[in-house]
């Protein structure tokens, strides 16, 4: 049901396991996929040959490398903002450089971005989808995380701000915010928080980066043309409940 051909769509952080599965979701999709990356080349360029796209780097904590990109890559018509860093500290703890470098690359890069792209298409006169992928962390904020949480929680907000903004120019935007989502290696880094998210997840398993692009595939399509401004959780129904 879902075709995107003819469709561009930018995924940041495309190097990085969630990127990857939403840049591959997309080009299943028949989408035309640029898969961007900062340090992870090797990923992003095998990435690319993998699905028939291609490949831009930038810092996105740098205007202007941002502006550069966007010059280079030219129109797209979805953006996905995925690129995003996650550090854990008690906030006693917490540097303001800390807290100031977490709300770069999270929140102000993705204005940055965003700003750049919805300016093309406002230029243009065309309708585009920017989805930012969130946290269920912007609602339940675990301990040790709230820069992040917070950064996620402000990008919430500027995605609502935006579809208010834009509806009338034909520019959706909307969040997705995984739980716990895999990689390889986490039932050895990680078992005790793998078997807690198991047993508090009433779908009963960690999530996949491919879970994140499909519901970024559905919110970028024709199927979604009513929906803007929205936060759509893929959590495996951990949020039906207070904690985990
Ligand atoms: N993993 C989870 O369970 C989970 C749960 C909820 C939400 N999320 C969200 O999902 C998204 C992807 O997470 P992930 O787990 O896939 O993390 P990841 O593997 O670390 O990938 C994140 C990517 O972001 C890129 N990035 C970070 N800072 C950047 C900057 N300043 N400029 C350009 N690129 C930058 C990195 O690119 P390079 O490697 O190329 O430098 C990295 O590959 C994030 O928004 C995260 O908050 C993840």
């Amino acid at each position: 049901m879902i075709n995107l051909k003819g469709q561009r769509v930018l995924v940041t952080g495309a190097g990085g396991n969630i990127g990857a599965g939403i840049a591959r979701r997309f080009a299943a999709a028949g989408a035309e996929v640029v898969a961007h990356y900062r340090h992870s080349a090797e990923a992003a360029t095998a990435l690319a040959e993998e699905i028939g796209g291609s490949t831009v780097r930038a810092d996105l904590t740098d205007p202007a490398q941002v502006e550069a990109m966007v010059e280079r890559v030219g129109t797209v018509d979805v953006l996905v903002n995925n690129a995003a860093v996650q550090s854990v500290c008690p906030l006693r703890e917490l540097s303001t450089s800390e807290w100031r470098e977490i709300f770069d690359a999270n929140l102000h890069a993705v204005f940055t971005l965003t700003q750049a792209v919805v300016r093309r298409l406002l230029d243009e006169g065309r309708p585009g989808s920017v989805i930012a992928i969130s946290s269920i962390e912007g609602d339940q904020p675990a301990a040790g995380h709230a820069a992040y949480a917070s950064a996620k929680a402000a990008m919430n907000m500027h995605t609502r701000a935006s579809a208010l903004e834009y509806g009338r120019d034909g520019i959706r935007f909307n969040t997705v915010s995984p739980g716990f989502i895999g990689r390889p290696g986490i039932d050895e880094h990680w078992p005790e928080g793998v078997a807690r998210w198991h047993a508090a997840a009433p779908l009963h398993r960690l999530g996949t980066p491919e879970d994140v692009g499909n519901a970024c595939v559905f919110l970028a399509s024709p199927l979604a043309e009513w929906i803007t401004g929205q936060n759509l959780a893929v959590d495996g129904g951990v949020s039906t409940h207070p904690t985990w």
